[in-house]
């Protein structure tokens, strides 16, 4: 659905409807499991969906309806389901195309979570797997095959900050019937449009930046009505994935402020990244605002901003990383990203442990590899820890060098 206003004004107004009685302006918490039917020819038009309403908890609620509404919008979709996760959304949305005996090709460095589902879980029930390079068309092109029934993409990648360009490869997924889903958590609407730019469904952990508070988990799926009907249905109700009223009330609170939030976490990173760019203990930064990041030109054109997420490798490798973070005292050790605080992470260690060390290794997680989700602070003080860390860290494996090499 297109819309005359812009984006921040949208987060804000879109499907804000004042209550009738109260005229009360913030959505109403509706916990009821239950809905009343003056008949039972009006019941059985809900249940059947000839109507739009709500009959059971497990398939929909009130409260969690206009966020989801409002999600469709953002995103440009044609309707959205909100979930207890963001691995509840990836998962459905999967389980939407997938049945046994179909294959599924992904882009390499995905979120661990995503990998686990779709190499523990997914084989279970005959689907089959190929991570692929996906910045290499002619790899994604040869990996499609006769039952390949979807294409998974995730850009900026986790933690890597790969660029996927969205546009090429629907174009190419499309040519061959397959549709696309990718995972916009990194971006949210605000930075980053996929289904303008042709992707059949958007995925979000909206546990991240859309909620923006680190206190509700969260996903979203967005795409069209017919598919999203089919998993509110058949996947989010029947596997009872569904958002609760309250936590819907928390995210659509968090969502007002996400356009000012957005703004300083990119503001933020951007100063974080040169930083970090120009220092000498460091030997590769990953953030897609610095020219020097392999696809900055690519990011450019396709992104509205770079993201609050920057990825980077310290010269020592592994026990560098450690000494490094268990120094840092404003930067917080955490599994999480896009909250108020900094936040940083190993993720060979930690998000991207389950993958095993080969192919971790061969999809860039390397094991000297530090995630670091740049918070709301004053950029100089994130500065001024990262600063401080570093050095301690880099004395440390100065003051070792010398011993071993006595
Ligand atoms: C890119 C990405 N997608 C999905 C998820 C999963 O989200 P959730 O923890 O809400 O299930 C995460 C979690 O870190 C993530 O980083």
């Amino acid at each position: 659905m297109i819309s005359k206003w812009g984006i921040n004004t949208d987060i804000i107004h879109s499907e804000l409807k004042p209550d009738e009685k109260s005229r009360a302006v913030s959505p109403a918490i509706v916990p009821a499991v239950a809905y009343a039917f003056p008949t039972v020819e009006s019941a059985i038009e809900v249940v059947s969906g000839e109507c739009e309403g709500n009959y059971y908890g497990r398939y929909g609620n009130p409260t969690t309806r206009v966020l989801e509404e409002k999600m469709s919008k953002l995103e440009g979709g044609e309707d959205a389901i909100a979930v207890s996760s963001g691995m509840a959304a990836i998962s459905i949305s999967l389980l939407n195309y997938l049945k046994a005996g179909d294959h599924v090709v992904v882009t390499k460095d995905v979120y661990g979570g995503t990998h686990h589902f779709l190499t523990v879980l997914a084989p279970r029930f005959g689907i089959e797997v190929d991570f692929v390079d996906c910045t290499d068309l002619n790899a994604v092109e040869n990996a499609l095959k006769f039952n390949t029934k979807v294409l998974y993409l995730e850009t900026p990648s986790n933690p890597c900050l790969t660029i996927l360009d969205l546009k090429k490869l629907t174009n190419l997924a499309h040519s061959y019937k397959v549709p696309v889903i990718v995972d916009n958590t990194f971006m949210t609407p605000i930075l980053q449009s996929p289904i303008e730019l042709g992707v059949d469904v958007v995925v979000h952990s909206g546990t991240k930046y859309i909620n923006g508070h680190g206190d509700v988990i969260a996903g979203f799926v967005i795409g069209k009505k017919k598919d999203i009907s089919f998993m509110r249905k058949n996947l989010m109700g029947d596997l009872g994935q569904n958002l609760n009223a309250w936590e819907s009330y928390l995210i659509l609170r968090g969502l007002k402020t996400m356009g000012i939030r957005l703004k300083q976490h990119v503001e933020n990173a951007k100063k974080v990244s040169e930083f970090l760019n120009g220092h000498r203990g460091i030997s590769k930064v990953f953030y897609p605002g610095l020219p020097s990041h392999r696809q900055h030109s690519l990011a450019k054109q396709q992104m509205k901003g770079y993201g609050g997420i920057i990825s980077f490798e310290l010269k020592g490798g592994f026990e560098t990383g450690v000494e490094f973070i268990n120094h840092l005292k404003l930067a917080m050790i955490s599994f999480s990203l896009g909250d108020p605080e900094t936040l940083v992470q190993h993720p060979a260690s930690m998000t991207h442990n389950s993958i095993p060390t080969e192919q971790r290794v061969e999809f860039g997680i390397t094991d000297g590899l530090i995630r670091l989700s740049v918070g709301l602070e004053d950029a100089n003080d994130i500065i001024d820890d990262l600063d401080q860390a570093l050095t301690k860290a880099s004395t440390i494996r100065l003051t070792k060098y010398k011993l071993n090499a006595k």
